[in-house]
């Protein structure tokens, strides 16, 4: 590497975040021993059984079928346990369970030659037994400490079934709503993105280090721009600059290995032509030269096997051979590393030396978990009976759940609902459902627990006479006399609660949509239960940010509740009823039209820019039937009474090079109770090499104010937070004039200026 593109690379990483060249903190605990250890089984595995170590499979033993691939579980548990003996497979995924983690760890390590002790690895996304609100719910709080608090739940619960690694954070930026799995991660932003994608690897892997009995492994996925796909389609091609890919997809990936992530999940779209699992560029020269990481990478289930279907290879073996020396170090669920790695190096089109690499880091990381001196962690089922969906858990959940939910709207203060002499008729699919209060990722989850809108209303409410239930209409289709019902129910209710939305099937892995509309039976409903005149408040549920129409859009209330997990009812009674203020952002921007995705706040403001007056300008970037702006943009959301904004102040009207400038706003809540208000910093870089977001958010706090005062909020402003990334992948800024915004969300606000001098 040259020195000129060795400083830019450092000054990239500078830019990342990380100030200085530094390894990842991957918890390899009594380093020296293991790596003693390491290197003489390395010297006594035959071919076959290093191969084994880089190859992971579903588990057949304890694996339960709900909500995950079938195929998964689908392998001949005799099969395994006899490759298990004869070491051809070191790791399996997708079952849980202390008891039978011990007998099927036991194969491993009493009956194998080498005694070496299975990984055992599984999708805790948002939840095991207790669920939380799935990620982009859980996004909109804005509060990194809370992700890092359930996600220590999840991983404890994990853990003490005997799962040692977990396919999580998902830390992919989401920024086209028709993509399905925007769900699992933080949303359109990138700086909230690295903060959670931190947040959540600390909570995964816990403080103590990855040996602690109750610490998981963190998998970041999916590496990278898995989400970028064009046309918003699940695993679709994707193509972007360089600066983009820096600026955009890479900083949440480069935040979680800097919060000490051990692992990586390769992904299965292309990037600029090669796919990501068969991508040296991003496997090894980004994550490894760059970066230095040394943890293992796993490929994403039979990505490896993709590159055939891909047209990036030949056959099996080709694959194999590609993405082994691309940077993938343990194949998932083809088997391709177990059948072609022997002939590959026998016959020399894989150094044995790449081999023995990737075994080395599967091995000390097994080593760093803990496993050699204690393989059967996790396998006490006392304490499964006692921590797995604890009491304590759950009130996480509901709290959890509580902090997710946004108000969009509330007209003449129609929320919150009275708990006594208010008749309420709750309508809609999702008003008594407990099928899609978890959403679309979750194996594990305690059924018998979940919280249905309804039971949490009754709950809430001091005479449940009051509450009328009417399910109205099915998901996708209508109900047979559906409507009638719901609008008799209105005309007799002082108000509605239109419990409306996507199911959680409509999200999630392979259920991309190019309408993100609320389907017609539902929007249906909706149009005559407003025909009624009684008020009506819409609780949506949602994996995604929706195109609000007609009766939902115009309705007093609307309330976006996602899937909040087991304790949904209550959480959303939460905050509908009033024992809570609702606080929650928008992790995304709410559209005017679908046909506007891709979206994101921080879009460009391109060379003609649009002019609502079309009299004066009609020949500018815009559509002809909506505006370029969102309906409810990032960062929106409203609380029981009105913050308000003073004026922006700064300490100096100029940015030193090397100094620091302190940006402040007094913020003042006129309500007659507290609430919780997100205060937002946005910047927008007049002049630079290369065009900008007209908005870009570089920090954010939440703070607590009480009824009627006035605090003023204080940033810290840096160079650094006005960098960003050249097509030569370096950092970069020039002196000039920047705008910031210190406002309660993106596309609102008066900005002020300060500007950045040279050295
Ligand atoms: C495929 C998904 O893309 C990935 O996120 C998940 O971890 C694996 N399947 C394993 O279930």
């Amino acid at each position: 590497m040259s020195r000129r593109s060795a400083l830019s690379r450092l000054s990239a990483l500078v830019a990342l975040g990380a100030g200085v060249f530094t390894a990842p903190r991957v918890a390899h605990a009594k380093q020296v021993d293991h790596r003693a250890l390491v290197e003489d089984l390395i010297a006594r595995m035959t071919i076959e059984e290093k191969a084994g170590q880089l190859n992971l499979l579903g588990d057949p033993f304890r694996f339960r079928p709900q909500n995950v691939n079938p195929l998964d579980g689908q392998g001949d548990p005799a099969r395994i346990t006899q490759m298990i003996r004869e070491g051809k497979v070191g790791n399996l995924f997708n079952g849980v369970g202390a008891e039978a983690g011990r007998r099927i760890q036991r194969i491993a390590v009493e009956e194998s030659r080498l005694k070496i002790p299975l990984l055992f690895a599984a999708d805790i996304i948002h939840g095991f037994s207790t669920v939380f609100p799935v990620p982009l719910a859980e996004a909109s709080a804005f509060d990194p400490e809370l992700s890092r608090r359930t996600a220590r739940a999840a991983a404890l619960e994990g853990a003490v079934s005997a799962v040692h690694q977990n396919y999580a954070p998902m830390v992919d930026v989401g920024r086209d709503q028709r993509w399905g799995r925007g769900v699992e991660g933080a949303g359109e932003d990138v700086l909230l993105n690295e903060r959670l994608a931190a947040a959540r690897v600390r909570g995964i892997q816990g403080e103590k280090g990855l040996a602690d009995r109750d610490a998981l492994l963190a998998t970041p996925k999916h590496f990278v721009a898995y989400s970028a796909v064009q046309g918003g389609m699940d695993y679709n091609t994707v193509e972007m600059s360089e600066a983009t890919l820096r600026g955009v997809f890479l900083p949440p990936f480069w935040a979680a290995l800097q919060a000490g992530a051990g692992s990586v999940m390769s992904a299965f779209n292309d990037l600029n032509g090669v796919p990501s699992s068969g991508s040296h560029h991003l496997l090894t020269e980004i994550l490894r030269d760059e970066w230095a990481f040394t943890g293992f990478v796993v490929s994403d289930y039979t990505s490896e096997k993709e590159l055939i279907a891909h047209g990036f290879a030949e056959d099996g073996r080709d694959a194999a051979r590609i993405a082994l020396m691309a940077g993938v170090d343990m194949g998932m669920q083809s088997g391709l590393f177990m059948d072609y790695i022997p002939d590959l190096v026998a016959r020399g089109d894989v150094p044995i030396a790449r081999v023995d690499q990737a075994v080395r880091r599967v091995l000390m990381t097994k080593a760093a978990l803990g496993l050699f001196e204690n393989p059967y962690r996790g396998t006490d089922p006392v304490r499964e009976r006692a921590i797995v969906g604890s009491r304590e858990h759950h009130d996480l959940a509901r709290e959890a759940g509580r902090k997710s939910i946004v108000l969009l709207k509330n007209e003449g203060g129609l929320l919150p609902l009275k708990s006594q002499g208010q008749k309420i008729a709750l309508i809609g699919p999702f008003g008594s459902d407990v099928d899609n209060v978890f959403g679309p990722w979750t194996i594990w989850g305690d059924e018998s627990r979940r919280v249905s809108l309804e039971a949490g209303f009754r709950a809430a409410m001091q005479n449940p006479g009051d509450l009328t239930v009417v399910r109205g209409s099915d998901v996708e289709g209508p109900l047979f006399g559906g409507i009638a019902q719901a609008v008799q129910a209105a005309q007799q209710a002082d108000v509605v609660v239109l419990a409306i939305g996507e199911s959680a099937k409509m999200s999630g892995e392979a259920q991309s949509r190019t309408d993100i509309v609320v389907p017609a039976a539902q929007q249906a409903l909706a149009e005559a239960v407003a025909a009624t005149g009684t008020p009506v408040v819409v609780v949506l549920r949602n994996g995604r940010a929706l195109e609000l129409e007609g009766a939902v859009k115009d309705a007093r209330a609307v309330v976006v509740s996602w899937f909040l997990g087991s304790q949904m009812g209550h959480s959303v009674a939460d905050v509908l009823f009033g024992a809570h203020s609702p606080s929650g952002r928008l992790p995304v921007s709410f559209p005017h039209r679908s046909g506007q995705q891709p979206f994101s706040y921080d879009h460009k403001t391109t060379g003609r820019p649009a002019n609502p007056n079309l009299a004066v300008e009609e020949y500018t970037a815009r559509y002809r039937e909506t505006t370029n702006t969102a309906l409810y943009p990032f960062g929106h959301g409203l609380t029981y009474g009105e913050v308000r904004y003073g004026a922006a102040t700064l300490s100096s009207p100029t940015l030193g090079w090397n100094d620091e400038v302190r940006v402040s706003v007094p913020v003042t809540n006129t309500a007659a109770r507290p609430v919780v208000e997100t205060v937002q910093l946005y910047i927008h870089d007049r002049v630079a090499s290369l065009t900008q977001p007209g908005q870009r958010l570089r920090d954010f706090r939440k703070v607590e104010l009480p009824a009627g005062q006035t605090r003023t909020v204080t940033f810290t402003l840096k160079r650094s937070m006005l960098e960003f990334f050249d097509n030569g992948g370096a950092a970069t800024v020039q002196p000039g004039v920047f705008d910031l915004w210190l406002a309660p969300s993106a596309q609102t606000g008066q900005s002020i200026s300060v500007t950045l001098t040279g050295l």
